[in-house]
């Protein structure tokens, strides 16, 4: 297995510079990284070591100032890594006046570039952007369409996945923005490219669905669920845009119904499934997350739990962002295309036919793909997201 070049945008962001800092930790200090990732056990030694990153953002800062302004780990943390953080190949991404198909002609140039200077790994592209409002382009049935569609308004995400995949690499979705259209799972499948999101599970849904599991599997009855986050970062800021925090409102939601197998609040009328984001400065990266779960037992009667969570963004979601990258370069070779919904245990909202929802449906998928990664035969199953 070759090492992946993690290609990324937004490269600079507080998720994009911690995986960076993992990356540079890799290679020289791997007793700060490797216990934390969830495929070590099973990518080669050379492959973990010889992983690099490259890609693009908005901003002119250089990595270690970013670091530094996002204070996200201790300087030692990476210090010692500052010529290679700095010297990584970052560039700003097209203007976004310029026409859709010229922005995905500049970032194809940027991928051969990538490509070419890095011949003996395995690229990857990661989608770190930010969160944006929802657009709708089931309905394109041809790249020329999608484009005049997308123009008008700001979806900087599509460039990127439709260069990637015209230069024949997976695609990891790591944020909440749905790109897994219709056409653009076709245009996957016709590359025979393995492509997997929709937004990371790094914290407050991820033990959502722990918890959710483990009490289905009792029977206990879920009457209601008051989540709160509250979070200082840039995607925070961000989320608190109501447009752009829907998506990742609906992939915090959805889900529990479905583990659940029924409405929760139903004998309400309503939802009772609640989930808000508060952005709230001081936290900076460390978020923090309440959850009230309401529930009954034998002859209905009601009980209560309370978690409260003090978590770090960037912390959770880097090594995740690491994982998967292997995690497609492995499927690539083993010749897995389309969407990959076993991937479920990374995502929110895993995109593809059936993904697995209970924690325990999770990790069964998990390791049958671990199985088939290792085997190096893929199904060549080809995949179309399913129910919503
Ligand atoms: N941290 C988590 O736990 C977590 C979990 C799930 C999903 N996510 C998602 O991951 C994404 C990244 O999170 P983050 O905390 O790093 O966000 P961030 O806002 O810190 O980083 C986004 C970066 O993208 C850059 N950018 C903006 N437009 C760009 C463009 N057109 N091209 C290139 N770069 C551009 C910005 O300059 C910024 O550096 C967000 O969408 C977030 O919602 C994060």
């Amino acid at each position: 297995m070759k090492p992946p070049l993690l290609i990324v945008a937004g490269a600079k962001g507080a998720v994009g510079t911690t995986v960076a800092a993992a990356v540079a930790g890799m290679k020289e200090k791997t007793a700060d990284v490797l216990p934390w990732l969830t495929t070590a056990h099973w990518i080669p030694f050379h492959a973990l070591s010889g992983i690099t990153f490259a890609g693009w953002d908005t901003s002119d800062k250089s990595v270690i100032q970013s670091l530094d302004g996002q204070a996200i780990l201790p300087v030692e943390k990476y210090r010692d890594h500052a010529v290679f953080l700095d010297g990584l190949d970052i560039r700003l991404p097209p203007a976004p006046a310029l026409p859709f198909r010229e922005q995905v002609r500049l970032l194809d140039c940027d991928f051969r570039d990538f490509k070419a200077a890095w011949p003996d790994h395995h690229p990857v592209f990661i989608n770190l952007l930010p969160a944006c409002e929802a657009h709708d382009l089931d309905k394109c049935r041809s790249l020329e369409e999608i484009s005049d569609v997308a123009q008008p308004f700001r979806f900087p995400d599509l460039p990127y996945v439709l260069a990637a995949l015209q230069n024949g690499i997976p695609v990891v979705n790591f944020t909440s923005n749905r790109i897994e259209f219709p056409l653009v799972v076709d245009e996957a499948v016709k590359a025979g490219l393995p492509l997997c999101g929709r937004d990371g599970k790094t914290g407050q849904t991820y033990l959502k669905v722990v918890i959710a599991s483990a009490l289905k599997a009792r029977n206990l009855y879920i009457d209601g669920w008051y989540s709160l986050n509250i979070l200082g970062n840039d995607d925070g800021r961000n989320l608190a845009d109501p447009r752009k925090a829907s998506g990742k409102l609906d992939n915090k939601t959805a889900f529990l119904d479905t583990i659940l197998g029924y409405r929760v609040g139903e004998r309400y009328g309503h939802s009772t499934h609640r989930v808000s984001i508060d952005y709230y400065a001081p936290r900076g990266d460390c978020k923090e997350a309440w959850d009230v779960i309401d529930f009954s037992g034998l002859f209905g009667m009601p009980m209560s739990l309370r978690l409260n969570l003090q978590l770090r963004d960037s912390i959770l979601a880097a090594p995740m962002v690491v994982d998967l990258a292997f995690w497609m370069a492995a499927l690539h070779t083993a010749g897995r295309v389309g969407l990959v919904p076993e991937l479920g245990f990374y995502f929110k909202k895993a995109v593809g036919d059936d993904p697995p929802v209970t924690f325990q449906d999770q990790m069964d998928a998990l390791a049958r793909l671990e199985k088939l990664s290792r085997s190096g035969k893929g199904d060549r199953t080809c995949l179309r997201e399913g129910k919503g």
